[in-house]
């Protein structure tokens, strides 16, 4: 079938089953602040993830559970203002759709109705079924999530591989073909091997977009400050640092230290 994206306009839910249909990749960053997100919206990309690894990346806690719905709402305003092209995605973080289905919804509705995100993102699979179903016909958008789903890490004992076992691999592609009935738009798939992503993608027909999941699905997601080699400590191997950023940018801070202390910064021209 051939399906022509145009690549001006406004990236929508539409869009991303258009892309699958067509066979084109989908991209997908995260971004939590207006700056950065102006850059990758202006670069092209599909769609940007206001992920709640804010918690690590922004807030520097060792795991995603501390963020709360009002600091994800915060951090996603800025990047909805900045995204004239890429879809955005609003993670719903840890305790935001777990205590009821009412809860959720209005947390849901809380997310689209404050921050402006396009849509949100759910961890797990059959468990959550019925709550996201509710949030679907709500008229919200909702992004799947299985595998390394990293809300459920005490659960897990760490952030390894999953799904390497049948009975783990089964559950997780029933947990798939689950969530595209409940009426997903699109399911990540994080840290599973490459042929068990292969053949959720090949079984679904919503978009999978990876990470840590191989190269034969519909998408892949890489949380920016990573990708640009921001964060020297961390390097699983399914990640690769597209830039070194953090040489330069520390390079800068001495440089500028050095001319304040050397009193050579601001010079004349930089003064009124
Ligand atoms: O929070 C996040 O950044 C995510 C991606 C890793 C998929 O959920």
């Amino acid at each position: 079938m051939s399906v022509h994206i145009d690549n001006t306009k406004k990236v929508t839910t539409q869009t991303f089953r258009q892309m699958k249909a067509a066979g084109e990749k989908i991209s997908m960053l995260t971004s939590y602040d207006f700056t950065l997100a102006s850059l990758v919206d202006a670069a092209g990309i599909d769609s940007i993830l206001v992920g709640d690894s804010a918690s690590n990346v922004v807030c520097g806690n060792n795991y995603t559970l501390p963020i709360t719905l009002d600091e994800m709402i915060f951090l996603t305003k800025g990047v909805v203002r900045a995204s004239k092209r890429a879809l955005v995605v609003m993670d719903m973080p840890f305790g935001s759709y777990q205590i009821s289905e009412e809860d959720a919804v209005r947390n849901a509705v809380r997310a689209m109705k404050e921050s402006g995100c396009d849509a949100v993102k759910i961890e797990g699979g059959k468990e959550w079924i019925d709550t996201i179903a509710h949030i679907i016909k709500a008229g919200i958008p909702v992004m799947g999530h299985l595998g390394l789903t990293p809300q459920s890490v005490n659960q897990f004992g760490g952030y390894g591989l999953r799904a390497k076992e049948q009975a783990e691999a089964q559950k997780l592609i029933d947990d798939a073909l689950l969530l595209e009935q409940a009426g997903c738009f699109s399911i990540v798939l994080e840290k599973i091997p490459s042929q068990l992503a292969e053949k959720v993608a090949l079984e679904v027909e919503v978009p999978i977009i990876g990470i840590g999941a191989g190269a034969n699905v519909d998408g892949q997601v890489l949380v920016l400050q990573d990708m640009l080699g921001l964060n020297q400590g961390f390097k699983p191997k399914f990640l690769r640092h597209f830039a070194n950023l953090a040489q330069p940018v520390t390079q800068a801070v001495e440089d500028y230290i050095e001319a304040v202390k050397a009193k050579t910064f601001p010079n004349e021209t930089e003064s009124y």
